[in-house]
């Protein structure tokens, strides 16, 4: 048996052996008395009685063990032309100094911060000095509009909010602290004060008393100590889509988190002390909180926190500088971003301006490694692993990936290979029965999932419980679909359920569907994420119109897309709204999205016996024909 196959068995068979294993590879103030057991809602729990501090494993034991010299956060950002260096020793004194001005400002153990910042070192900082208090960040990506934002102030209620005055794409300077304000007029929930950090490139106007200046708050703040806090202390809420508009807020919490994503540093990403690690995600999604921010930390490594794109900052060679210049051993990032390049530089010509030998492995995850970019990069990477990976927000970690840190498999297109230790992966039909190698069903985790999965959604468990657990008692739902090839490999074809994946960004068909009903031309409509070749999926409005309105085509369309850019945020890439006489419907009334989306993508499909009439869909190809959105099955 291969190393993976061991470890993998032995995660299954006697999971708390594994995972204490692994829990002594971490510091603890106290070792847990207890590896794995339910609480008091049922839901299984890692590490009980255990007690830690996250931010003091990612910082201060790393200055302690004589490592204080070693660069923990680069911050490299084409976006300002500079790129800023901390060492372990610096980046502790901010993050201590942060977490004195938070303490300043009365937050304590449990207190939520909302954090919405750009890619600055500061968001950083910001997510660490939470931690170092025992107080539970909630960072909300920068492309959410003030609607989103309000939303999850409301669901958090956090007692500060930390913010900047702007972030930068390409060239254009994003002005964050007039969204912020709007969020704050449509919250219920307000903040006691928010601090701002103010950029060069746009000054925000402070509200007197509310709004604290980010530099001066934080000179004026002694440093604070690490607090002991539980292992099963909430370190974090991410709220993510699920299929209805009202976002779910995945809590992650201390220990079972930095037992299992130290352990995945080198175990999936082959990576030890003193190397160098490139997540080139955003710090308001999961990858960029488990990659950027804390797991390259956790075991002592160098993290990039990229201010820049694939593509025109300045160029298509943007990140083969970044590798070449910062020595990147493992480099992870969205698919898309590889498309964006692959359109601008299709052989890779800019790569060989750069010095790209460091590098040892390419992973992948955010949506399927489709083939075509695969081929691609194992053409423009020879010898280079090119390693798709399978997570979500939700597990926080993979949950299938081919293991650096073990004998790595030979990869297949396609394919993020197999189920990594801790994760009971089968595939179930409609009905619960596993399906045999070859077809494609549900894919499920039997209970208890690996440490460092949510073990609840933030104030609604119900949810948590409804949403994940109640199709298949004794099984986690991960949404996706999917199957296991004859010699085991997995392969994860796309959401079963009504979220999208618009350039490695997750979507909530039911958020866009509530911002478009509310134009007041549309009685009804339904948002489908259709096949791009750019962003993977991108979202297609189809609308009933009001009886009588009198609207052009043209100018409905510029009206939701401008309200979709407002309501939601410009990353939802929503661009086309068409008009249709009916919508597909079961007899019960709910929208068949998954069949409107197969049909466009020209995907086989069955109609269900249970649409109320199944001429409507031939009505809406042609209505899509017409419009050049497909091409018709005939
Ligand atoms: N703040 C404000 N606006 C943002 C934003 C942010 N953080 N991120 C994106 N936007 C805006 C863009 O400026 C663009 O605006 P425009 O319509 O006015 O031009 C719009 O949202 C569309 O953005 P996107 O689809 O992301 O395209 P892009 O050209 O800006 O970037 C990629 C392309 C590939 C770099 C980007 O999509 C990406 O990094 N995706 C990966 C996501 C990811 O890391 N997922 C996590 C899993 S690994
Ligand atoms: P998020 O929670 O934002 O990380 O999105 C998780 C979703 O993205 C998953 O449920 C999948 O649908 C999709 N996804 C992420 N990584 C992959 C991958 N490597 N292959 C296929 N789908 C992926």
């Amino acid at each position: 048996m291969n190393r993976y196959a061991e470890e993998y068995r032995r995660s299954l068979d006697a999971p708390e052996d594994f995972w204490r294993e692994q829990a002594r590879e971490i510091d603890w103030f106290e070792f847990p008395k207890t590896i794995l057991d339910r609480d008091a809602n049922g839901a299984w729990r890692w590490f009980r009685g255990g007690k830690l501090n996250t931010a003091w494993l990612a910082l201060d034991r790393h200055v302690a063990a004589g490592r204080g010299d070693t660069v923990a956060l680069t911050h490299d950002s084409p976006a300002t032309g500079q790129v800023t260096k901390f060492t372990y020793s610096e980046l502790t004194d901010r993050v201590a100094r942060v977490a004195g001005g938070l303490a300043r400002l009365g937050v304590g153990k449990g207190d939520r911060v909302v954090v919405y910042m750009p890619m600055v070192p500061e968001a950083v900082m910001a997510m660490l000095a939470c931690a170092r208090l025992g107080a539970v960040h909630s960072v909300v990506f920068g492309g959410f509009a003030a609607r989103e934002l309000a939303a999850r102030i409301d669901d958090a209620e956090p007692k500060l909010v930390l913010s900047a005055s702007c972030g930068i794409e390409f060239d254009r300077v994003i002005p964050y602290k007039p969204l912020l304000d709007d969020a704050l007029a449509l919250a219920t929930h307000q903040p006691d004060r928010c601090v701002i950090l103010q950029r060069a490139q746009a000054a925000a106007e402070l509200v007197p008393y509310r709004d604290l200046d980010w530099v001066e708050w934080e000179t004026a703040s002694a440093p604070a100590n690490a607090v002991p806090v539980d292992a099963t202390d909430p370190l974090y809420i991410l709220y993510t889509s699920g299929t209805t508009g009202k976002p779910k807020g995945v809590l992650r919490d201390n220990g079972g988190h930095a037992v299992a994503l130290h352990y995945t540093m080198n175990a999936v990403y082959g990576l030890d002390a003193g190397d160098v690690f490139w997540a080139a995600s955003d710090v308001g999604w999961v990858v960029g909180h488990s990659y950027i921010a804390y797991a390259p930390l956790f075991k002592g490594c160098t993290s990039i926190l990229y201010e820049g794109k694939p593509v025109r900052t300045p160029d298509a060679g943007a990140f083969w500088r970044v590798i070449a210049e910062h020595r990147v051993k493992s480099f992870f990032v969205a698919p898309t971003a590889f498309r964006a390049i692959k359109k601008e530089d299709p052989d890779a010509r800019l790569k060989d301006a750069y010095d790209t030998s460091c590098l040892e492995y390419l992973f992948v995850a955010g949506e399927r490694l489709d083939p075509p970019t695969y081929h691609w990069l194992r053409d423009i990477l020879p010898g280079i692993p090119v390693i798709d990976h399978w997570w979500q927000t939700e597990t926080g970690w993979a949950i299938c990936a081919n293991m650096a840190g073990y004998d790595l498999h030979e990869t297949r297109a396609g394919s993020p290979s197999f189920p990594v230790p801790g994760y009971d992966l089968r595939i179930l039909d409609d009905d619960g029965r596993e399906l045999p190698a070859g077809e494609e069903g549900n894919v499920v985790v039997a209970e208890p999932l690996p440490p460092g999965c949510f073990p609840t959604v933030w104030g609604d468990h119900e949810r948590f419980v409804e949403t994940y657990f109640r199709q298949y008692p004794g099984f986690y739902l991960t949404g996706d679909g999917g199957y296991r090839d004859a010699d085991g490999y997995v392969y994860i074809m796309g959401r079963v359920d009504d979220v999208m994946n618009v350039a490695g960004h997750r979507l909530s068909t039911g958020q866009m569907e509530e911002v478009v009903a509310d134009h007041p031309a549309v009685a009804e409509c339904a948002v489908v994420g259709v096949r791009d070749e750019e962003k993977g999926q991108v979202p297609l409005g189809l609308l009933l119109l009001k009886d009588g309105v009198n609207l052009d085509a043209v100018t409905l369309e510029r009206e939701l897309v401008q309200m979709v850019r407002q309501g939601v945020g410009p990353f939802a890439n929503f661009r086309r709204a068409l008009v249709v006489p009916r919508l597909p419907k079961t007899r019960s009334g709910k929208i068949l999205r998954q069949v409107l989306r197969k049909m466009i993508d020209g995907e086989p499909y069955v109609t269900p016996s249970t649409i109320d009439d199944p001429a409507i869909l031939s009505e809406i190809e042609e209505v899509l024909v017409g419009a050049g959105v497909m091409t018709g099955s005939s």
